[in-house]
Formats: structure tokens, sequence, C-alpha cells
């Protein structure tokens, strides 16, 4: 399969001195749903932000595919950051008034993509008149909404209570599997990593660093029923191993 993004030896250095990662690799495959697992302060938001452009790289390389052209890329972070003045509509429709797509499109787009994220009904909302999955929802459909080919998702849903949580991983693996985007996933959560994705990629602090890659072959479409088979255990089991050595060899 073909690549989609490969970080290679990339370092990131904060101005303080902070060494955020050190020679970090990862090649993420086109199609696939990656989860980022590490403890607070790995660097993980560091990877995710270096991906997106929306910091540099002291050294290493990024590779987008074959090319060095960048993709089309969405980003979903922990608070909703909805704009409290208007609608749900008009919060989906924002990135598509950004890229000057026309009225009519955009009133499609939006129509199509609040009823993915399962919103109709709840157009003409405030976002204080929602409950925080449901503003989570809204910030889902603003970054899905330009059909983004990479979705990057930094703890979107580790704010929300364990049942939300839930039903969301669930409505997302349901919109991955219809959409198959690629997306790099980032929780600090074992269970919310192994369910939702094809690879767990598990990542140490001091220096931010990769130190286990773990492929979850289970198939898909995964049930609720998959959280309580043998399997679903053995994986938590691998990755919280994993994330102990991690976090003890120093
Ligand atoms: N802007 C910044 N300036 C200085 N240090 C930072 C900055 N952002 C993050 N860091 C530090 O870099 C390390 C990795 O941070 P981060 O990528 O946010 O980790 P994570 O998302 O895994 O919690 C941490 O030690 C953090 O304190
Ligand atoms: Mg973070």
């Amino acid at each position: 399969m073909a690549s989609a993004i490969t970080l290679s030896n990339v370092s990131k250095i904060y101005k303080n001195g902070t060494t955020a990662l050190q020679d970090l690799n990862l090649s993420v495959e086109n199609g696939q749903f990656v989860s980022l697992l590490g403890p607070s302060g790995c660097g993980k938001s560091t990877v995710l932000r270096i991906i997106a452009g929306l910091g540099d790289m002291s050294s290493g390389q990024l590779y987008w595919g074959d090319q060095q052209i960048k993709r089309r890329l969405a980003f979903v972070f922990q608070e909703a950051a909805l704009m409290p003045w208007a609608t749900v509509e008009a919060n989906v429709r924002l990135p598509l008034k950004l890229a000057g797509v026309s009225q009519a499109e955009a009133a499609k787009l939006v129509k199509e993509t609040l009823k993915l994220v399962a919103l109709t009904g709840s157009e003409h909302a405030y976002p204080r008149q929602l409950s925080g999955g449901m503003k989570m929802r809204v910030s889902i459909a603003r970054a899905l909404v330009t059909k983004p080919d990479l979705l990057l998702m930094d703890e979107p849903f580790g704010a929300l209570d364990e049942m939300t949580r839930s039903r969301l991983n669930s409505d997302l693996l349901t919109l991955w599997q219809q959409k198959r985007w690629t997306v790099i996933f980032v929780t600090h959560n074992i269970y919310e990593a192994v369910y939702l994705s094809n690879r767990v990629v598990v990542m140490a602090a001091r220096p931010g660093r990769v130190v286990a890659d773990l492929p979850i072959d289970a198939p898909y479409p995964r049930t609720e029923a998959f959280r309580t088979t043998p399997s679903f255990n053995e994986y938590c089991r691998k990755l919280s191993q994993a994330l102990a050595e991690a976090t003890g060899d120093r």
C-alpha cells in the first residue's frame, strides 16, 4: 500500500530548550487509522502540529506520499472551538466560506455532512444549546466538510464522559469505513486506541519517540462486542505493558 505520509528522523527542540521529539520515524499508509498513544508530554501534539504545518521541525524530513505535495488535511482538537455566535450550520460552513466555495455548493456539502454526523435537525441551534458530544460532532463535521485526505485528531473525545465517548467512537468508525480517509488519532486511552485503530503507535517522553508499533488485526466493522473479546483484552494488555516499559526505563 502507498504511504500517505512519512516522518523521517524528525526532531523538535522548542525555543526554551525542551527536546519534544528525537529522531522520530513514522510512516502511515493511505486509508490507515493509526493511533498515537502515550503519556502526556511525549510529543503527540507536536507530531500532529508538524504534519499540519502548524509548527516546524528542528531537523528531519516530512514526505507526503510519493510526491512532496501536501495533502488536504483537517484537524480536530479536544475543544470543539466553535463560534458561539453562529449556528451549527454556519460553523460547519466556515471552512467552505474561507475556501471560496459557492453558496449553493456549500449548502449542499453542509447538509450532507451534518447528516453524516447525525446532526440533521440541529442546523439552527447555537453551540450553547448543545451537549459536549454534539459540539464535538459539529467540530468533526467542520473538519469533514472539506473532504480531507488526512484527518488529524488530537484527543478529540478526551473531555467527554465515557458513554458519549464510546458512542462517538463507534460513529467515527462507521464514518471511516464509508470514507476511508487516512486518520491519525491521538489519545492516551488504551481502550479507545484498540477499538478504533488498524495500528497503535506507542510513544514515550523525554525525549518523545516511538517505542512500540502494534497492528490491531481485528476485522471491521467492530461492534461493542469487540470490546469484550479475548483478543481486545490481549491488545490492551500488550499496549499497557509497552506503556509501562516506556515510562519505567528512565
Ligand atoms: N510551545 C512550546 N514551547 C516549549 N515546550 C513545549 C511547547 N509545546 C510543547 N512543549 C513541550 O514539549 C513536550 C511535548 O509536548 P506535546 O507535544 O504537547 O505532548 P503531548 O501532546 O504528548 O502531551 C512537552 O514536554 C511539552 O511541555
Ligand atoms: Mg497533546
